[in-house]
């Protein structure tokens, strides 16, 4: 086993590749560990591997190279139905012709349960998705969000240590989403259930994990709690597809230890925190958030750099100004601002200099 693997985790992917035509790999070395009751979610653009790393762990696709672990053990020879994982899909398919409790019944029936064990069961978890009125009632008479709860119960009622949801939400309407994702990581935990859960919405991600494994094009970008993604986000793929950012490219001319400076392609010279920087002529794309750029003169720190700007666009947005910017060439830098009494309203074509922290700006992918 590779060190990346070498601990205790609950799931482990251990040097995982997958290939379904012999040719591409669409999970390419995947490395990860989960630890018994954490709640880890798999986010990235849509055929990233996302899917596919969920059905491997399921059972339903095998790995082309490497070991899974569950428990320490490996599971590539254990069928999906004894692997005792609760699964909750996007198209949750409630069986149609059965009522409710019936669909949570029938996974207590295949593990051969008595008929008053499965009844108790059964509600106790149609009662933890509020669903307990509802147990006679077929799948159709229910709203999407009820049908989603009661699929989520029937994935909870045999009490897997282990559950995959795969956009278990993605068909519901904003605030019913809202809703399920509070209710779903607070079951995960109070049950203290291992979850692996797979999104491509990052505010999903970030309010419902304990870690977020950011996916692009078959590997890992970033494994890190929710916070670290977007403060220390470690490539510009990450700084871009959490949150808003803003980029400027130039070229690394010096590195000291835990600053360096970068040429800007527009002439400009700047320093910036160095993440995988090692050589001084290497090219690096500096990631900046919105909200640490200040333009109001009292506001910017002493220590900042600051830079000339033209204002392309204001736009008051109730909490916040949103400002457009062209900077160093980019006409796409945007600043966020709180909206406060002492905010300078900007025109556009207004020449103005705005400031941000050297510490709050990264050098990436050099
Ligand atoms: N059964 C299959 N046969 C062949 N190729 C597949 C199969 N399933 C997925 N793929 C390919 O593997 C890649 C990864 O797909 P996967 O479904 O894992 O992505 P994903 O991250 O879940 O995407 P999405 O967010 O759209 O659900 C894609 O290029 C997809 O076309
Ligand atoms: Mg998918």
């Amino acid at each position: 086993m590779t060190d990346t693997a070498a601990n205790d985790g609950f799931v482990v992917f251990d040097r995982v590749q997958k290939s379904y035509d012999g040719e591409n790999l669409v999970v390419k070395d995947l490395n990860l560990s989960v630890a018994r009751g954490e709640f880890l979610t798999m986010l990235g653009p849509s055929g990233s591997g996302k899917t596919t790393c969920l059905m491997m762990l399921a059972g339903f696709e095998t790995a082309t190279h490497g070991d899974i672990l569950l428990g320490g053990k490996p599971i590539n020879n254990i069928p999906p139905h004894k692997r005792g994982i609760g699964m909750v899909f996007q198209n949750y398919a409630l069986f149609p012709h059965m009522t409710i409790a019936e669909n949570l019944s029938f996974p207590l029936e295949v593990r051969k349960m008595g008929k008053s064990e499965r009844e108790a069961k059964v509600k106790r978890a149609l009662d933890m998705v509020e669903m307990g009125a509802f147990g006679g009632r077929r799948p159709s008479q229910l709203s999407g969000g009820q049908q989603q709860r009661v699929a989520l119960a029937r994935a909870l009622v045999f009490e897997p240590e282990l559950v995959l949801m795969d956009e278990p939400l993605g068909a519901l309407d904003k605030q019913l989403r809202e809703k399920m994702q509070f209710e779903i990581t607070h079951l995960a935990h109070s049950l203290g259930i291992t979850t692996v859960y797979v999104t491509h919405d990052q505010t999903e991600a970030l309010t419902m994990s304990d870690n977020v494994a950011v996916f692009d094009d078959g590997r890992i970008q970033q494994l890190a709690p929710p916070a670290d993604l977007y403060e220390k986000p470690q490539n510009s793929f990450v700084a871009q597809f959490i949150g808003e950012n803003n980029t400027l490219e130039g070229v690394v001319t010096e590195i000291k230890d835990d600053t360096c400076i970068v040429r800007l392609d527009g002439g400009e010279v700047i320093d910036a925190t160095p993440i995988n920087v090692s050589n001084v002529g290497d090219r690096t794309k500096v990631s900046i958030r919105p909200e640490r750029v200040e333009y109001n003169k009292d506001r910017i720190q002493e220590g900042a750099h600051t830079l000339k700007a033209e204002v392309l666009e204001f736009i008051y947005m109730g909490d916040i100004f949103r400002t457009r910017l062209r900077v160093a060439g980019n006409d796409e830098f945007v600043i966020k601002t709180r909206n406060a009494p002492d905010v300078d309203r900007l025109v556009p074509g207004q020449q103005i200099e705005i400031g941000w922290l050297p510490s709050d700006c990264r050098a990436l992918d050099a």
